[in-house]
């Protein structure tokens, strides 16, 4: 039995996780949550997979230390990469993010499915595994979205720079027959509005932020009983943000972030310098 009070642990490489977290605010008002976003270390997606799993416990181990109930892994390239790591080692129940292959695979009309995630992502055996799963019922286009991730990082949602690597990384979906795009990671499911703006309605776009704050209701159900979960004294969860980043600047972008994003406008967010040790000083290089 956990303590109901104790808040829930939700990182990601940088802002991404974000995306996750304000589903989760709606899903789960009442319930207390620390962020924390390895910003000093993005992009995640350009590291080796042992430095990115390594990275990943540390960060988790940090938010365990603060109390955390649960652990969230609010990035698609941690996933892929440590979640069984972290499972094996942590004792607190630790929730994944994952690209959605399944409900695109199901839902596509055209039977051509883009997939924009980060290259340690689309390089993972995880994910190969889950497109081999499906690739009898459609074709998967997958594109590594390199450069995305850094301007995500400096508050960029839309601009010159977003806008044309957008251009250049959808364009080729769409003329491969593509009607569904995966935001297979959580930082791009912060673009959602930008490829609207580009793309229009040309593609149906699948980000998996609301499946998982069901999944993690779910979870806090099971260990804590449906009432103690609704029930709460505390009518609001208190919100915590953190970052690994050194710059303030770059800790300002999260909070342009969050003030953007629809559930937590109203928030007024404060976001504390983390310092977790990094495995590059173990000897694990990025
Ligand atoms: N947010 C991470 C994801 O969901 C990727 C960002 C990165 O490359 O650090 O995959």
């Amino acid at each position: 039995m956990t303590n109901p009070d104790a808040p829930i642990g939700v990182f990601d490489s940088g802002l991404g996780g974000l995306s996750v977290l304000a589903s989760m605010r709606e899903r789960l008002p009442d319930q207390s949550i620390v962020y924390i976003a390895d910003s000093e270390y993005a992009p995640y997606g350009e590291k080796t997979d042992a430095f990115i799993r390594e990275r990943s416990k540390a960060i988790a181990d940090w938010l365990v230390e603060r109390g955390a109930k649960m652990i969230v892994v609010a990035c698609n390239t941690a996933t892929t990469h440590a979640i069984g790591h972290l499972r094996a080692t942590l004792t607190v129940p630790v929730v994944g993010v994952e690209p959605g292959i399944k409900p695109a695979a199901l839902s596509t009309a055209s039977g051509v499915v883009g997939v924009l995630a980060t290259a340690a992502t689309l390089r993972s055996e995880r994910l190969k595994a889950l497109i081999a799963e499906h690739e009898a019922r459609c074709r998967f286009v997958c594109q590594a979205g390199h450069g995305l991730v850094e301007q995500i990082e400096r508050g960029n949602l839309n601009g010159t720079v977003v806008d044309d690597l957008l251009l250049r990384y959808l364009t080729p979906m769409a003329q491969a027959g593509a009607d569904t795009v995966i935001l297979g990671s959580t930082h791009f499911a912060l673009l959602y509005a930008t490829i609207r703006r580009l793309f229009a309605d040309r593609f149906a776009l699948i980000e998996t932020g609301s499946a998982i704050a069901r999944r993690v209701e779910t979870l806090l159900i099971e260990r804590e009983g449906a009432a103690d979960a609704a029930a709460k004294t505390n009518p609001r969860g208190r919100l915590e943000y953190f970052s690994t980043a050194r710059s303030p600047q770059q800790r300002q972008a999260l909070l342009a972030v969050v003030r953007r994003l629809p559930t937590m406008s109203n928030v007024e967010p404060f976001v504390s310098h983390a310092d977790v040790p990094s495995p590059v000083a173990a000897g694990i290089l990025p």
